[in-house]
């Protein structure tokens, strides 16, 4: 009797100093005081939207119901090739994972191929199972030719001794590009936002993998902000901008920015994309940011900007919440241009973009040359037609108009 109860109270204090050492005490009390949010239940659903069919949490992640205000959800979108990175992305990570994936037709099966490979055969599986939440989502025109509950498909034994079924697809033997479907990025980017089950989330490309720890760090800093002093709520909506790099492909990805100033020193890093669309990724104070020397490991705004003024084509990605503005379902991938309408959205409601100091985004090792610059589709024309034509003046009618803010 005695001994039970002993073990049982050290099992008490145990959990205690867990909890402790992942948050700050009075962080989690401070942020579920403060943070206006409403925690949903953790379940699968299917569902005609527009004109797809959308198969939220087909993959549901052992984490289970999560509190909203607790955690920060990295929502993202892919197609079955880009399944290499999902494990590499959550040993950074190490949080739940919102991946919406385009499988039409019969880009169906390799998908579920895909994921049961990572389910049950990759090295990293246990990350894969407690953190990963999968939703799938295709054209009602183009439906796969069976599609069977997710009891039944995820029971099947995966082929461990094959490659994975991910790697070395022939992208024109895929059922997407031989019907030249576009890419809905932002049907993906939208399904993934929507599932998550907390308020705070990073809507990321896949290949853009965190440095280490920022959660928690995140977490910390988010409790030590305004948000515990009642009054003082900045006016502003605000986000946190991650900066993005490059590393060469034979380097591993750095994990502090010291280590990734080296790398800049050396050559083995650069800023994201910087040949292929500077404006798209600089922001202000870039070289400022570089230069600048570590004081403290903790997270901090190193300096904010704004989308209008000089940044009318910052594309930066960062840490919001699932209210920020959506992503507008009919801009494509091949259109391009496909996060000007979230963008103008955050112009006129006057966002505040702050920049993070002590962490940043890494893209997937390998550094894009211009040679293989993104490609430019007809897609495009037509996509400059639409925003001209239709939506920007349905932007204006949503959200107004204010001096500075272009689409
Ligand atoms: C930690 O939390 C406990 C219980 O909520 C509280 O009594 C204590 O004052 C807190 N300590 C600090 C340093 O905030
Ligand atoms: C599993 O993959 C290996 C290697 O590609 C192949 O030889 C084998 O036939 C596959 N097994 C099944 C049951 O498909
Ligand atoms: C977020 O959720 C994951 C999965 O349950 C958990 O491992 C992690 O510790 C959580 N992070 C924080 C800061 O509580
Ligand atoms: C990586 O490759 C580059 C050339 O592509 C070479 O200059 C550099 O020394 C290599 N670095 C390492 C760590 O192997
Ligand atoms: C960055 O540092 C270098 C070398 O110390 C200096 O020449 C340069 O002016 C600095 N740039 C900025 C923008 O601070």
């Amino acid at each position: 009797m005695f001994r039970i109860s002993g073990l049982l109270s050290s099992l008490v204090v145990l959990t205690f100093v867990l909890e402790i050492s992942c948050l700050e005490n009075g962080t989690l009390a401070k942020l579920k005081k403060f943070v206006n949010c409403e925690s949903k239940a953790y379940k699968s659903s299917n569902a005609i939207y527009k004109d797809y069919w959308v198969l939220e949490n087909y993959v549901m992640a052992d984490h289970g119901d999560i509190p909203c205000y607790s955690n920060v959800t990295y929502t993202t979108h892919a197609d079955y090739t880009y399944l290499d990175n999902v494990v590499p992305l959550l040993e950074r990570w190490r949080s739940p994972l919102s991946l919406a994936i385009y499988a039409p037709g019969t880009d169906f099966e390799p998908t579920i191929h895909s994921i049961l490979y990572l389910l049950q055969c990759h090295p990293g599986h246990d990350l894969v199972r407690q953190l990963c939440s999968i939703h799938l989502y295709f054209d009602v025109e183009h439906l796969p030719q069976v599609v069977l509950p997710p009891e039944t498909t995820l029971r099947e034994p995966a082929n461990c001794s094959g490659p994975p079924p991910y790697e070395n697809v022939v992208k024109g033997n895929m059922y997407r590009s031989r019907n030249t479907l576009d890419y809905p990025v932002n049907m993906g980017r939208n399904v993934a936002r929507r599932a998550s089950l907390t308020h705070y989330v990073l809507a990321s490309d896949i290949e853009l993998y965190p440095t280490p720890g920022l959660v928690p760090d995140y977490m910390h800093f988010l409790g030590r902000q305004v948000i515990g002093i009642p009054g003082q709520q900045p006016t502003s909506p605000l986000v946190h901008v991650l900066r993005i790099f490059e590393v060469m492909a034979n380097v591993s990805v750095p994990n502090t920015k010291p280590e990734l100033q080296e790398m800049l020193k050396s050559g083995e890093a650069v800023p994201f994309h910087m040949d292929i669309c500077e404006a798209c990724h600089r922001g202000p104070n870039l070289e400022e940011w570089i230069n600048a020397s570590v004081v403290s490991k903790e997270l901090n705004v190193f300096n904010v900007g704004h989308r209008s003024e000089n940044n009318n084509n910052w594309e930066p990605i960062f840490l919001g919440t699932v209210e920020d503005p959506p992503y507008d379902e009919r801009l494509t991938w091949e259109g391009q241009r496909d996060k000007m309408t979230q963008a103008y959205a955050m112009c006129v409601l006057d966002y505040e973009f702050h920049i993070l100091d002590n962490a940043f985004l890494v893209h997937k090792p390998g550094i894009k040359q211009p040679g293989n610059r993104k490609e430019i589709f007809p897609q495009a024309r037509r996509t400059n037609g639409l925003i001209d034509k239709k939506i920007s003046r349905e932007m204006r009618m949503m959200y107004g108009s204010r001096n500075g803010c272009v689409i």
